[in-house]
């Protein structure tokens, strides 16, 4: 019988003893050895695929325990700002539990297939003209106002929830990869990985990467109107900021930023040359690999095994898919047209 996270790691999670088990049997998704990029990168890669959780993102790890908890707490409704993931996996959990979802999202700004997603969980979802900083904002007033449960990554049990991924690369691995190549936006989840490394006693050195557009990490100032066509990481103030910082800085690691075209050419190649179809955003770990090499630690010698979290599935976001790949070729119902259409 396959187990969801809290069934797997329940004594190194955050839940109370009474607390219901609200589970889509999330997590223990492959991590894959890719010998293409390997060669590109001059070390051992694999990829973490988080596209596999039954949302289709690594959301799912955190939600678990987060609603849960609500639902233990006897809470009635959960709430979230989001990009789409988080939505999507509230959205899901939400209806699991038996529980209200709302999610709000910026307007126009996330992948469709995660909009379809909390609608067809039955969220309520709320479209706000403004972007991911001002929704989170507004929803922390608002569960300070009702009794709301806010499962964005501020809530600590979703933290807890989303360490487990390097629970499970170092059990695969039998140790700590030398290094992991993450994107950040609100940068929860690169703080949940160090999290988990670190009860593990391990280190490995974490290499996080930004969109250009949206990279306040990296310039050390919040971006007011972030932009770039990966729209899960179109963040320009996240909330754990100073965690993620101190992970990178403890870890010897750092934070960089890629462009939208070294995030499509990744998603592109990783797609059509690795099998692997992830979302653009998730791509960006890949795309900094590539673009900035592997980390360089003083005097140390370089990585060999490098772990690439992929954050989420491509499919999210089918328009990005369809305005970046060939052309379906159309044909007559025929044996030559075929013919020609097949091998020409
Ligand atoms: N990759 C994907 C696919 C995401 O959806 C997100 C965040 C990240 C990376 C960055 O993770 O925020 O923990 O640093 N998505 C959030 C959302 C913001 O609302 O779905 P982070």
């Amino acid at each position: 019988m396959p187990a969801g996270l809290i069934e797997r790691y329940r004594d190194r999670l955050s839940l109370e003893p009474g607390d219901p088990v609200v589970t889509l049997n999330e997590g223990s998704t492959p991590l894959i050895p890719s010998p293409a990029l390997s060669e590109r990168v001059g070390a051992e890669v694999l990829l973490k695929f988080e596209g596999a959780n039954p949302t289709g993102s690594f959301k799912d790890r955190g939600m678990t325990v987060a609603v849960s908890r609500a639902k233990g707490r006897g809470a009635e409704a959960v709430i979230c700002a989001s990009t789409g993931n988080t939505a999507a996996s509230c959205a899901a959990y939400a209806a699991r539990a038996g529980l209200r979802g709302a999610v709000i999202v910026p307007e126009g700004k996330i992948a469709i297939g995660k909009l379809a997603q909390a609608l067809m969980h039955g969220a309520r979802v709320v479209a706000l003209r403004g972007n991911f900083d001002d929704a989170l904002r507004i929803v922390r007033e608002l569960s300070q106002k009702h009794p709301i449960e806010l499962v964005n990554s501020v809530n600590p049990h979703r933290i807890e929830g989303q360490k487990t991924a390097a629970f499970e690369v170092v059990e695969e691995l039998g140790e700590a990869p030398d290094a992991l190549a993450i994107p950040v936006g609100n940068a929860g989840n690169v703080t949940a990985y160090w999290r988990g490394f670190q009860e593990l006693g391990t280190a490995p050195i974490l290499y996080g990467f930004q969109a250009e557009g949206a990279a306040p990490l990296v310039s050390g100032q919040p971006v007011a109107h972030p932009e770039t066509i990966a729209s899960a990481i179109r963040i320009g103030n996240p909330a754990r900021w100073e965690e993620a910082m101190a992970a990178f800085t403890a870890s010897r690691g750092r934070v960089a930023a890629v462009s939208d075209e070294q995030i499509i050419d990744a998603y592109q190649w990783l797609a059509s040359c690795v099998g692997v179809f992830c979302e653009p955003a998730s791509a960006a770990s890949v795309a900094g690999l590539l673009a900035h090499g592997l980390p360089t630690v003083d005097h140390a010698p370089p990585p060999q095994r490098v772990v690439c979290v992929l954050t989420g599935h491509g499919l999210k976001d089918p328009d990005t898919a369809f305005a970046k790949a060939p052309s379906v070729i159309n044909c007559e119902n025929d044996l030559a047209d075929v013919e020609r259409a097949v091998f020409d």
